[in-house]
């Protein structure tokens, strides 16, 4: 497994990466500087109007990502998008509390369905890549495959309870 420490960025160089919300403000941000690290990067993004999805925030780096304008909910884009790609950073969703409040439902269909589908995608098409809901690299040291099942989480869970802490 590779660490992603200042020094371990380097190997970053080459590798596919996939940022959905990659037009917003935190994915924009971490494609250029995946970009800057010679990643092949692709972003993908619905442009959801009011939330923070503008070319605008990769005019710097426009013509050396790929784009592809599709929503995460959309199983069959998704299937296909996550293909061969070394890395996926998952960050498009509906991020306002004030708006969670007022419409719940772009949190269900975005933030749960968008995300099970996308989860989905790479278990059956790449459970091989790695992928994060964070922009820390760090953080995306696990294959979807490598989750804990259902069984190893409650023996955790049981024998932290145990624990005299
Ligand atoms: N902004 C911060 O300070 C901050 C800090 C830490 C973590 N985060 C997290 O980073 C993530 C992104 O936040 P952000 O501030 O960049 O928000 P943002 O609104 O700027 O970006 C989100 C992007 O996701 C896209 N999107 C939303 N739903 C989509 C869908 N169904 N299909 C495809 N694209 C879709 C939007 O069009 C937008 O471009 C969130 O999970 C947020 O919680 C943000």
């Amino acid at each position: 497994m590779k660490a992603h420490g200042p020094a371990g960025l380097q190997s970053l160089s080459g590798a596919r990466v996939l940022i959905t919300g990659g037009l917003g403000f935190i994915g924009s941000n971490l494609a250029g500087r995946l970009v800057e690290l010679g990643a092949d990067v692709t972003l993908v993004d619905a442009m959801i109007p009011e939330y923070g999805g503008n070319l605008f925030n990769i005019e710097a780096i426009r013509d050396r990502v790929k784009v592809n304008f599709s929503d995460i909910c959309d199983r069959h884009a998704m299937d296909w998008l996550v293909r061969g790609q070394d890395y996926v950073f998952h960050l498009a969703g509906q991020v306002s509390h004030v708006m969670s409040l007022t419409d719940p439902y772009p949190d269900l269909e975005y933030n749960i369905k968008g995300t099970v589908v996308l989860m989905e995608a790479l278990r059956r098409f790449n459970p091989r890549a790695r992928a994060s809901s964070s922009p820390a690299p760090a953080a995306s040291t696990a294959p979807p495959s490598a989750c804990p099942s259902p069984r190893t989480r409650r023996r955790t869970r049981k024998a932290s309870m145990k624990s005299p802490i």
